[in-house]
């Protein structure tokens, strides 16, 4: 088993700690918020993340697992330091690299020598070159290992990945990095660093071009009156298409693929090419937003003057409370454009105050006076709510249902008026 330090406990770097230490590794995590470092040591988790507080409180009560402020204090007797640290979208849609470098520049002077440093945050092509300038250290490895979790299921897809990723100059060093993972049993992709970087980027750039491929197909079926449901099932059992990522709704969204995918039409054109079809997939995605703002305002009768829209789903998809870059924010923030008078939402995960809009308690007191009712997160538990309550509080028993979440044949037993995407 090995010594390890976690630098950053945000969601890569605290599910990759909680999983290393399940594994049966000594890991430290850092971060460099004094609050959240206690919280940690106490066992509370601030993400909202299915069975990620189980991990860490067993890592904890094993002793396996610790957290601590300031890099530096990690890293002294680690043989592997995993870089998890953010890399926000700087103003030119590159990924900003400050935070790597900084606790690239400040964990040098106390590495361990022959200690591997493993890049996990998503990167620009070249970044673990980057990584080397800043530590300086001819006796330490940098190895570039991407993770692939998703925010809802992080632990189970570390713990089942569908590949493990490691780019390396250096055979050695790759070989132990690729130990640490052994139990896992997965397959294993051992290759230069600037592959294993395009990699991520590459991944998540084709599960966006997917979902905004299906919007697309979606918008078709609206204009040919033909139901996507219908057309991915047909496509989907063609083994090379699949069921995956196929599902319409109201753009994609999150802390990955919108600042990814602009990055890599960034380093494209870094590089001399005019990545066209990402762009593509991009303005699709937009589009989106808009289209299913024009669904509500059309829903209303062509204006939203005077309206109350009750929006249910705030979180970029179900099963997390992240806010970051979500469609239902971006959905909100034109309906607002357009003069909605007032918007009520429920979110199962979400408190407090959102500019503009008034969080209710619950999915019913959301529906209050409303002229519309949008679904625009895909909460399980919204399908089993009672739609003659929500229409007897409604204003006009309206239902724009951006997810499909819903069964619109109900529905319309019941008076509502349904719309839904691409059906
Ligand atoms: C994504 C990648 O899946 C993961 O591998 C990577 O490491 C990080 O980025 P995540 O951002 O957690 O993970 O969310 P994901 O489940 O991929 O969904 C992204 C967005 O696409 C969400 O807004 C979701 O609602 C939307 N989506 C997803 C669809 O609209 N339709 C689909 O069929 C799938």
């Amino acid at each position: 088993m090995s010594r390890i330090a976690i630098i950053g406990t945000g969601y890569v770097g605290l599910t990759t700690g909680a999983y290393l230490s399940h594994l049966g590794h000594e890991v430290v995590c850092a971060d460099v918020m004094p609050d959240k470092v206690a919280m940690l040591n106490r066992g509370e988790i601030p993400i909202y993340e299915a069975g990620l507080d189980e991990l860490v409180r067993a890592g904890l009560d094993g002793g396996r697992l610790s957290f601590v402020l300031g890099a530096a204090n990690a890293v002294e007797g680690a043989e592997f330091v995993f870089l998890c640290v953010q890399t926000p979208q700087g103003e030119d849609g590159s990924a900003d690299l400050t935070y790597i470098q900084d606790a690239a520049a400040e964990i040098a002077p106390v590495l361990e020598a022959e200690s591997v440093v493993i890049n996990k945050s998503t990167v620009p092509v070249g970044s673990t070159r980057v990584v080397e300038r800043a530590l300086g250290r001819s006796d330490v490895f940098v190895v570039s290992n991407p993770e692939f979790l998703r925010e809802g299921s992080a632990v189970h897809d570390c713990l089942h990945p569908d590949r493990i990723v490691i780019g390396s100059d250096d055979s050695a060093a790759a070989a132990r990095v690729a130990g640490l993972f052994d139990q896992l049993q997965a397959p294993l992709i051992v290759t230069d660093p600037a592959s294993a970087e395009t990699i991520k980027y590459a991944s998540n750039a084709f599960l966006a071009t997917k979902i905004s491929f299906v919007n697309a197909i979606a918008n078709v079926c609206e204009a040919v009156g033909a139901d996507v449901r219908e057309v991915v099932l047909g496509m989907g059992y063609d083994k090379r298409i699949g069921f995956e990522f196929l599902k319409p709704g109201p753009g994609w969204g999150g802390s990955c693929f919108p600042k990814d995918s602009r990055a890599l039409v960034r380093i494209a054109e870094d590089a001399g090419y005019d990545f066209g079809l990402l762009k593509g997939v991009i303005t699709v995605n937009t589009e989106q937003y808009e289209r299913v703002a024009t669904k509500i305002e059309q829903a209303a009768g062509g204006s939203l003057g005077g309206v109350t829209v009750a929006v249910w789903g705030l979180t970029f998809k179900a099963r997390t409370n992240d806010l970051r870059d979500s469609p239902a924010l971006e959905v909100i923030g034109r309906l607002r454009q357009r003069g909605a008078n007032a918007i009520k939402a429920y979110d199962p995960t979400v408190t407090g105050d959102i500019d503009g809009v008034e969080v209710c308690a619950d999915a019913y007191a959301a529906c209050e006076g409303a002229t519309v009712l949008a679904v625009l997160t895909e909460w399980d538990d919204f399908r089993w709510l009672d739609f003659d309550k929500v229409k007897g509080l409604m204003a006009v028993p309206n239902v724009v249902d951006a997810r499909n979440l819903l069964d619109p044949a109900a529905l319309r037993r019941r008076g509502f008026f349904y719309v839904g995407v691409g059906r």
